[in-house]
């Protein structure tokens, strides 16, 4: 038997993890592995692809990014502008169908976040035999408690607050971290805490900069003279205005630029030094963390299990520490996003920092 598989969407630490832990599963039932490159891409003909052999995969656990290349854009973006929903036309899937049934492809393998699982998920309704592993650093998927790559990020995330934080003391200046996520502030908030930021600013909680300036004064005053504020990318300037950097031709459109219009007002309301500093794609790349490198083996392994039993339409799924699946449509077209009242808000506040409301 012979099974395909592909990545697709942004890159994340831990994509490799996840080939690996197919690769070897499916060595051990004696099964092939075709890996198509560039996402869906490589499925259009003649077919962009390679046979993966354990040999292949020795050593790329610890790598970042993956060795099959992927993109967020192209002929089988799903999610397109500001997250509205495009189908792959009819003739794109049965172009890609035919590469599939060519090289008798019979469980087809999406490591993929909400937009390429909506796409899997428009496969699988079309008869495909489609198995969906959820990756995203973004942490915005329903239906699993956590996606491999964001444990990455947030690590990253930690160690920026960590060498931001020397700086700011140093100066006694504001710093501002603007950091990804997308629509959802699950890195914000985990490498805020983490991080020791005093004020967080979230996509789900509306925020002032007046407060914000207002929590700055106050720990002037209590002999703090360094704050530092992590912000969202997707987080609403007080007007409702999401900052886009521009169209991502044929994709979603690029959030980016809220931390330097927060760290302006912030110095005309406080008269403080502020800088204002992007972590970006620094929190894309590079090794995965240990947590990343298990989950991505596991998340591999139970896809290969999938396959194995014929369990088609299902996406593997995280959940109290166990590692089982649902079916793709519970984890699609609804992000999962920071509930404004959850213990973890909660937490942050009971250490006093500011949310920004
Ligand atoms: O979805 C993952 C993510 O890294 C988001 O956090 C970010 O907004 C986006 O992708 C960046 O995409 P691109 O790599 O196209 O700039």
């Amino acid at each position: 038997m012979r099974i395909g598989i592909l990545n697709s969407g942004g890159d994340c630490p831990g994509l490799n993890a996840v080939i690996h832990g197919v690769v070897g599963a499916a060595d051990q039932l004696g099964w092939e592995v075709i890996g198509f490159k560039d996402g869906f891409e490589g499925l259009l003909p003649p077919g962009d692809y390679t046979v993966l052999k354990p040999k292949d995969t020795i050593g790329i656990v610890k790598l970042g990014g993956t060795i099959l290349g992927t993109t967020n854009k192209g002929n089988f973006a799903a999610k397109i502008g500001k997250g509205n929903l495009a189908e792959v036309p009819a003739e794109i899937v049965a172009k890609a169908k035919r590469t599939l049934d060519q090289l008798e492809i019979r469980a087809l393998v999406i490591v993929g976040g909400d937009g390429s699982l909506t796409t899997a998920l428009q496969l699988y309704r079309e008869g495909w035999p489609i198995i969906g592993v959820p990756k995203t650093i973004d942490n915005d998927l329903q239906a699993t408690a956590m996606t491999f790559g964001f444990d990455s990020a947030v690590s990253t995330v930690v160690d920026g607050l960590d060498r931001l934080h020397t700086t700011a003391e140093s100066h006694k200046r504001v710093m501002v971290l603007e950091v990804m996520g997308r629509h959802a502030g699950w890195i914000a908030l985990w490498g805020g805490i983490a991080g020791g930021a005093n004020v967080i600013l979230l996509p789900e909680i509306e925020f002032s900069t007046e407060k914000v300036a207002e929590v700055i004064r106050e720990r002037d005053a209590q002999g703090h003279h360094s704050t530092l504020v992590v912000v969202a990318e997707g987080a609403k300037l007080p007007d409702g205005e999401l900052v886009t950097i521009n169209q991502n031709d044929g994709g979603e459109v690029r959030l980016g630029g809220i931390g330097d219009i927060v760290a302006r007002r912030i110095e005309t309301l406080t008269g403080k030094e502020t800088r204002a500093c992007t972590l970006g794609h620094l929190q894309r790349g590079g090794a995965p963390t240990a947590l990343d490198r298990i989950l991505g083996t596991r998340f591999g392994v139970m896809a290969t299990k999938l396959a194995e039993e014929g369990r088609f339409g299902r996406m593997v799924s995280y959940q109290a520490y166990h590692v089982d699946s649902v079916p793709i449509e519970e984890a699609v077209n609804k992000l999962r996003t920071v509930e404004p009242d959850s213990e973890m808000v909660e937490a942050a506040r009971a250490i006093g920092i500011s949310l920004g409301d």
